[in-house]
């Protein structure tokens, strides 16, 4: 596994080279797409060829934010992301109005699905409609919490090429991952002990982002061959080394992954 010294962006052309490499167009599925800001990145940078953007835009979909009546101390109420949404989070005119914002970005595009639904029935859908094994790139960003995360990776591997790749954004151990309760990092670790996967390329960033392909897999070697291309910094670490995995801020205020 390459510990990068890169923010998620210069990942994506990372995520590029390899399927050109490869001599692929690739299709893909983002999950919790929001506006669809990073979709439009992505389908942009990737030269997608299809693209499947699921998320439920439901204020009823971050009710299992905790699953404790009372909040526990150290995770921030939902009142805190306000912001980011645009609105409250017990409203579902706020989910309304993103929902709203993404579908007329992709109006009128017959190369882009929109999926308003939560990921385990889309899952279905997108099975149904497209088959196994269908899609190249997976953005998995849609509920953070554990038993969902590793849910939507159980589920979507049917979706993934053999030669495919996964990505997880926020998949890290840090102070502001605790105060969202983030299970990413410790979900993909469960996931990777029960799939074939292997952990490819880590931002050294907070809300760290987390490349993974199928163990021996011609994309491993076109990511790894990707990487060395470029000018990105990076450390190799042993695999097995991503569960330690952990955000270390500097008394300047610089994150960078630390297993120590
Ligand atoms: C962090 S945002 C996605 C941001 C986007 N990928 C980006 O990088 O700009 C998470 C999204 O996941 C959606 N979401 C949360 N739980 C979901 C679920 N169970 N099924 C579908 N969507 C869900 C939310 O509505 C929200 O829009």
């Amino acid at each position: 596994m390459k510990v990068v010294d890169c923010p998620r962006a210069r990942l994506y052309d990372v995520v590029a080279g390899a399927f050109a490499t490869l001599g692929r167009q690739p299709a893909m599925i983002e999950l919790g797409v929001h506006k669809g800001d990073n979709a439009t990145r992505l389908m942009e940078v990737l030269g997608t060829r299809h693209a499947v953007l699921v998320d439920a835009w439901s204020a009823e979909a971050l009710a299992t934010y905790s699953h404790f009546d009372k909040l526990p101390p150290w995770i921030l109420p939902l009142t805190a992301f306000e912001r980011y949404f645009g609105g409250s989070l017990s409203d579902q005119a706020t989910f309304d109005r993103t929902y709203e914002v993404a579908r007329q970005r992709f109006e009128g595009r017959g190369d882009v699905e929109i999926i308003r639904d939560d990921t385990v029935p889309a899952f279905a859908r997108i099975r149904d409609r497209h088959g196994d094994g269908a899609f190249d790139f997976i953005y998995v960003d849609a509920n953070h919490q554990y038993e969902y995360v590793l849910r939507d990776l159980l589920y979507y591997q049917h979706l993934l090429a053999a030669d495919g790749v996964m990505m997880l954004n926020d998949c890290c151990h840090s102070q502001k991952g605790m105060n969202q309760n983030l299970g990413v990092l410790e979900a993909v670790g469960n996931f990777m002990k029960r799939a074939d996967f292997v952990p490819v390329a880590l931002t050294s960033t907070d809300m760290s982002d987390l490349l993974i392909a199928r163990r021996g897999s011609a994309m491993v070697g076109a990511l790894d061959a990707a990487l060395d291309a470029t000018d990105i910094s990076f450390v190799e670490v042993m695999p097995q080394m991503l569960a330690a995995a952990h955000i270390r801020v500097s008394p300047q205020g610089r994150a960078r992954v630390s297993f120590a």
